[in-house]
């Protein structure tokens, strides 16, 4: 399987033209159009190339049922235009107006209790709703048709976040139709649900249910369909709505927005159905690993998008408003965070929103223009990075970051693993990712990520840091890779179910204990917070286990003390590692880094200071300093600086949240 095909893509460049792109939603139906010429003015002055209209206007476009008020955005398309301006043209299918939900009560999603989501917020539509995707198809039909030829429209952007879910009636039936499709039978059904235990075999489709309010835990295989029918249905709408807009532009890009690590959509399916992958990302400027965060999410960007370019679609320029408690970015940290996303292979870097709102519920949420105006330090910075990224842009744009590590990633996986009634309900998988991506990134080791199923002859090294659920192809496909020579290393929790959460025989795949040199899994011992496994040289952390070797491993690193004593903790066979526990951070990098050296991988440089990330893009190569204090990094050669056309000979010096793009 390989989810994308960029080839076959209506590629960013087209959009990007040698650019790397700068700009963001832009929410003008909130102002009078006084402050329209203002913006343009100001986005002039930012050197801003692209904004995204349209996100949230449909009670604007359809005030009543059939209505429509073009006439603004017409206005709008042609300042943008006339201004040198792209735009990003929204469907606005993400926010229903109330006259929907109070005519058509049936466009409204229930969750599990059977409690409606109102309309006053934003994203009440249910995706099962025949009313919904019939008005959610006719205003993106006539968006579509009015902007077709319209010479600002460059990129379309479907929906916004799509992350609904539906428990209610029509969900339920469409939940049905989608089960009678995957299994056929109600037999097969009864099988892979398990619905012998606790007396749940059905007798009728109509019987079967989304899962709600119950008394107990639910059934687990239920659980996991549901999460699939989820993203396979918003998949439909937003299939829907692309559909739409290629037959009025066939030539333009279509997109919609992930948010990082979002467990609501299957991303490697979604993402062969775009032409453009984009994210929104956040990282929390007070977390001390927010550049880690960016990194990984950068990184999933951009292997969802097949290696090639991506974009940010929304960051933010200042403070959120949705943490408890919200910081603004010190000085710097918006160029350099943003400079990070370009160095991993964003071809566009935009943001929630051009102007901060003085009204509704993000009105503490920053945007380019602050509430502190023109003057206002946050515009000044934006201003500064949009010049920086016009000048790097020619030199940047389209060009491709280099990995000789996949990191694999499954939603499946991830869903059945996320539930309740589990040995430790502290294992969060997305904890156990970030633990193993900050190990390698913090080596200063490129990393993409990849589906279990993707080719992966590419990578030298192939890194796990757990796959609950394995099917059979996903698991003969790893066995392949380490045949072929790969190194494979894997965390815990690994192969434990197949498809259906059906428990594999032994607790964990036969074929990947004999691939690890595992004769009995006996017992999982998870770890409580703050309790550790102690192992020889290290001590584990979250889990640990009680294995029995068949000792044909070649290397083992022992458990020391207590229950576990003398057990293997990590066994190596070959080319094939496996990691019984989570090694504390520093010797989980440890591991990783003498493991990527003898497959072969290099660090991007080194002997870097701490703080400092390397990335290459091509022959470019990026340095980005994360800490505060000055420092010099060593560079071998004579280079040239892009953002500042500076040479440096053997030494970079990077100030406090320094960057800099280096040619030799
Ligand atoms: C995103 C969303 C934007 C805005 C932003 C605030 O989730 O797409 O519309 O709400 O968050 O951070």
């Amino acid at each position: 399987m390989n989810a994308s095909h960029p080839s076959q893509r209506r590629s960013l460049d087209a959009v990007t033209r040698g650019r790397v792109l700068f700009g963001g939603d832009y929410n003008p139906e909130q102002w009078p159009e006084e402050t329209w010429r203002e913006d343009v003015r100001l986005m002039r002055r930012a050197r801003v190339t692209s904004v995204t209209l349209g996100v949230f206007s449909w009670s604007t476009i359809e005030p009543e049922p059939g209505a429509r008020e073009f006439r603004w955005l017409d206005t709008l398309m042609d300042l943008m235009h006339d201004h040198g301006i792209d735009v990003v043209l929204a469907t606005p299918t993400a926010s229903p107006p109330p006259w929907m939900g109070r005519l058509h009560p049936d466009t409204l999603p229930r969750d599990a209790d059977g409690r409606t989501e109102w309309w006053g917020g934003r994203q009440h539509f249910s995706h099962s709703s025949a009313t919904y995707r019939r008005y959610a198809a006719a205003i993106t039909e006539d968006l579509a048709a009015r902007y077709a030829g319209h010479p600002a429209l460059t990129l379309w952007h479907i929906n916004n976040e799509y992350c609904t879910y539906d428990h209610g009636d029509e969900a339920a039936a469409a939940f049905r139709r989608w089960l009678r499709e995957r299994y056929g039978t109600l037999d097969a059904l009864n099988t892979a649900w398990g619905t012998a235990f606790w007396s749940q075999g059905y007798d009728t489709w109509d019987g079967v249910l989304p899962p709600r309010r119950a008394h107990y835990l639910t059934n687990p295989a239920q659980l996991l369909d549901f999460r699939r029918f989820t993203s396979d249905m918003l998949l439909e709408c937003f299939r829907a709505e692309r559909d739409i807009v290629r037959r009025h532009t066939p030539h333009l890009p279509v997109t919609t927005n992930f948010m990082p690590l979002w467990s609501g959509q299957d991303a490697w399916r979604w993402a062969g159905e775009e032409d453009v992958v984009s994210v929104d990302l956040y990282p929390d400027p007070r977390d001390p690993l927010g550049a880690q965060h960016g990194a990984l999410v950068q990184d999933m960007t951009r292997s969802q998008a097949g290696g090639g370019p991506w974009m940010l679609m929304e960051q933010a320029a200042g403070p959120v408003n949705w943490r408890g408690v919200n910081h603004p970015k010190p000085r710097g940290l918006n160029r350099l965070w943003s400079l990070q996303a370009v160095a991993r292979g964003a071809d566009a870097i935009h943001y929630f929103q051009w102007r901060q709102s003085r009204q509704g519920a993000e009105k503490f949420h920053s945007g380019m223009v602050s509430h502190a105006g023109e003057h206002g330090r946050t515009f000044q910075e934006v201003v500064e990075l949009g010049a920086d990224l016009a000048r790097i842009g020619p030199e940047v744009a389209g060009r491709r970051v280099g990995a000789d590590i996949a990191v694999l990633h499954d939603w499946d996986a991830w869903w059945a693993s996320a539930q309740d009634g589990r040995p430790s309900a502290r294992v969060d998988l997305p904890d156990v990712l970030h633990a193993w991506h900050r190990a390698l990134w913090e080596a200063h080791l490129t990393t993409d990520f990849a589906h279990p199923e993707h080719d992966l002859g590419g990578y030298r090294l192939v890194v796990v840091p757990q796959l609950y659920a394995l099917t059979d192809a996903a698991t003969d496909h790893l066995l392949a890779y380490v045949r072929a020579g790969g190194t494979l290393v894997s965390g815990f929790l690994t192969g434990v179910a197949d498809q259906d959460d059906r428990v594999r025989e032994g607790g964990m795949d036969a074929r990947l204990r004999a691939l690890f040199g595992i004769r009995t899994l006996h017992e999982w011992w998870p770890l409580e917070a703050g309790e550790t496994a102690p192992c020889d040289g290290f001590d584990g952390t979250l889990w640990s286990e009680e294995i029995e070797s068949d000792d044909t491993a070649d290397e083992t690193i022992p458990y020391v003390g207590g229950e576990l004593d003398g057990l293997p903790a990590v066994l190596r066979r070959g080319r094939a590692w496996y990691l019984s526990t989570l090694p504390e951070p520093d010797a989980l990098r440890a591991l990783l880094t003498r493991i990527a050296t003898d497959a072969g991988v290099r660090p991007v440089l080194a002997g870097l200071p701490a703080d400092v990330e390397a990335v290459r893009r091509g022959d470019l190569l990026f340095l980005l300093h994360h800490g505060r204090e000055p420092v010099v990094v060593d560079v071998p050669g004579t280079h040239h600086d892009l953002l500042t056309g500076t040479a440096h000979t053997d030494r970079v010096p990077l100030g406090r949240y320094g960057a800099v793009v280096l040619r030799s």
